[in-house]
């Protein structure tokens, strides 16, 4: 065996990926096939950073002031200092946009604790590496899914949106491999929320959603779709949501960044309800697309 001397970048040439698209890195904007970060940072070691995702409509970041205030909780949370100040994230993110045609696109923002020899300690001294990269908006948002229910065998701090994501990707794949889309998490017989999205139900015309906790991201997504519900006067409950309050549930929502509000149509095989998007999931994907349009429209925060 010899190890091959091709630089890592030209294994990107063979992922279908936007490579001309520019990337960010410590300081530096360069296509993302240039980017290159060293095996011994504490990102790739351990997943010793945390991350963002971000949507752009219109050249708009959505929410960016609730994404970096989630970005610096994270950061607190695993002890690592946010290395720019938000005015200086808007500058960035602002120039990353630009530079990636300026429309729609989804920002992908990820903080690790730099490089140090191997050690679980914290490097006493160590730059925080830095890596910002733009990537197209997927096309499926708020197109209905199929879910599974899975027992939550994650960490207990998922209020961290930690790079260390082995725990949601296990599920996730189990998802799939059933054929599915996303997984539903219950903790002793509790929801909490998808491997990477929140949850919603419908019950008697009242949206509930799990409170915010330890257990859940606090999703930006979900932070909107509470703040429309009660803008539009319908019935909303932060609430813990059993197992069987899920299964007798009347419509069934994920919410994320990527997905937007995506009605769950079919749960561990069987129709949610009638198998139809409900129409409380219709008017709150009306709602949302109206703010987004006000947004794109310079008119929203
Ligand atoms: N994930 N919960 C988990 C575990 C998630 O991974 C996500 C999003 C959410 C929803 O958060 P938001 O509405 O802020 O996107 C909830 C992103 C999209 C991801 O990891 O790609």
């Amino acid at each position: 065996f010899s190890a091959s001397r091709t630089p890592p970048y030209c294994f990107l040439s063979s992922l279908r990926m936007d490579h001309a698209a520019t990337a960010y890195i410590n300081g530096e904007f360069l296509p993302l096939a240039e980017v290159s970060i060293s095996p011994l940072d504490r990102g790739f070691m351990f997943g010793d950073g945390v991350y963002e995702v971000i949507p752009v409509y219109g050249g708009q970041p959505f929410r960016l002031e609730s994404h970096l205030q989630r970005l610096d909780n994270s950061l607190d949370a695993i002890r690592l200092a946010n290395p720019y100040s938000h005015t200086q994230w808007h500058t960035l993110l602002g120039q990353l946009i630009e530079k990636n045609q300026s429309g729609d696109q989804s920002l992908y923002v990820q903080i690790t604790r730099g490089v140090a020899e191997r050690d679980h300690a914290f490097p006493l001294s160590a730059a925080a590496t830095v890596f910002a990269m733009s990537k197209a908006l997927p096309a499926s948002q708020q197109a209905a899914v199929k879910a599974i229910t899975l027992e939550d065998i994650r960490w207990q701090w998922c209020h961290i949106k930690s790079t260390a994501l082995l725990g949601n990707l296990l599920l996730r794949q189990q998802a799939v491999d059933a054929g599915c889309d996303e997984s539903i998490l219950l903790r002793d017989g509790i929801l909490t929320e998808g491997a990477a999205s929140n949850v919603f139900i419908v019950q008697n015309n009242t949206i509930k959603t799990p409170k915010k906790s330890t257990r859940i991201l606090a999703g930006i997504t979900r932070g909107i779709v509470v703040e429309l519900a009660k803008r539009n006067r319908l019935d909303i409950a932060e609430t813990d949501i059993s197992k069987q309050k899920l299964f007798g549930a009347d419509e069934i929502w994920i919410t994320s960044s990527s997905k937007e509000i995506a009605p769950v149509t079919e749960l561990n095989g069987q129709a949610v309800a009638d198998g139809q998007v409900g129409p409380v999931c219709q008017h709150m994907q009306t709602l949302f697309s109206q703010f987004k349009m006000q947004l794109r429209a310079g008119v929203a925060g």
